[in-house]
């Protein structure tokens, strides 16, 4: 039976050329500051970003874990939109590590100005110390929605002037990129750091880069190894991120039509609804009628490999490895299962 694996845009193979370059990697023990890939990928990462410096780490959960413990104290609450990531997905790092909570402003991801304000604790010290707001850009369970610039730079504003430091999860940015036509260096001028994933759109195998200034990488160095993510001939890996970007940006355009054509041929179908637009790569479906983990199991069943996220919603991902035929093949297998 044949597979159409849209569970996430992680489940990429390297390609023989992102191998053959891996294979040529020129490395060093990086620990020690001696691997000239690992350096060459943080130096073009840094310039991307428009900021001094980059650090290359194993995830993009680690990315998100040193932004926090970057810019907080043990005590501090983090302003997040509903559904961030380093608050679902990322096995109560933020309250082991840091020993941060989180306050969720708005609904549904995205969120204004006004509601980070409204999510922001008073001053006096019985309340935790409100020191953060996360941006996700793209929206992973918001199902992969852009933030637009113009809130961003309004919350960006509301979080300077109550004093809070702003890191943006960019495991996705490189869509949201894309998406928006503006570049990562404008996506990410609001930020005081980012994290971003060559692993998931981009199709390396592993890693993130933590970018900010000078000092808030320097910080995160001694986290990184606090974490043990201090890896050694990382250059294989380095060479894997540059060969990506180099290859599979501009690319990340042919993922989001074919998430718009899965989401044409399911619409209409009995028990699915789609939100008017997709945005980037994630088609987030509501089942109205039947169970979402039934759904995906039924679907498995067939060979179409989705998420259920909820018991009402389902999640694909198009990439790399699958085509647009496939997609539509994919959404038409899966139609008919959500009737009942
Ligand atoms: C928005 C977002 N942030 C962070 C991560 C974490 O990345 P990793 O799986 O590399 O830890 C993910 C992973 O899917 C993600 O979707």
């Amino acid at each position: 039976m044949k597979r159409y694996d849209l569970r996430s845009d992680t489940i990429t193979r390297p390609t023989a050329a992102m191998r053959a370059a891996m294979a040529e990697a020129e490395v060093g023990d990086d620990v020690y500051g001696e691997d000239p890939t690992v350096r060459r990928l943080e130096e073009q990462v840094a310039a991307l970003f428009g900021k001094e410096a980059a650090l290359f780490v194993p995830s993009g959960t680690m990315g998100n874990q040193i932004g926090l413990l970057v810019h907080t104290r043990p005590g501090d609450e983090v302003v997040i939109g509903e559904g961030s990531h380093c608050a679902w997905y990322e096995s109560g790092a933020g309250a082991a590590w840091a020993g941060v909570q989180f306050a969720v402003a708005g609904a549904g991801g995205l969120f204004d100005a006004a509601a980070l304000s409204e999510a922001i604790k008073p001053l006096p010290d019985h309340f935790p110390r409100t020191s953060l707001v996360v941006v996700e850009n793209t929206h992973n369970r918001a199902g992969g929605r852009v933030f637009p610039q113009a809130q961003i730079l309004e919350l960006a504003s509301a979080a300077r002037e109550h004093g809070l430091g702003l890191p943006l999860d960019g495991a996705r940015i490189w869509n949201a990129s894309v998406a928006s036509g503006l570049s990562t260096a404008e996506l990410a001028a609001p930020f005081d750091t980012v994290s971003a994933c060559f692993s998931k759109g981009l199709g390396a195998p592993v890693g993130s880069a933590f970018v900010g200034s000078r000092d808030h990488v320097r910080a995160a160095h001694r986290f990184r190894k606090m974490l043990g993510g201090g890896m050694r001939q990382a250059g294989v890996l380095a060479a894997a991120a540059l060969h990506a970007l180099a290859h599979h940006r501009a690319r990340l355009s042919e993922d989001h039509r074919a998430a718009q054509l899965f989401a044409d041929a399911l619409r209409g179908a009995p028990g699915i609804e789609l939100p008017p637009e997709v945005e980037t790569n994630i088609v987030q479906l509501t089942v109205t009628r039947a169970d979402a983990y039934d759904v995906a199991r039924r679907a498995a069943d067939v060979g179409v490999l989705l998420n259920a996220t909820s018991r009402r919603t389902l999640r694909a991902v198009t990439h790399l490895d699958i085509s647009a035929d496939e997609v539509v093949r994919a959404a038409e297998l899966l139609g008919p299962l959500a009737a009942s």
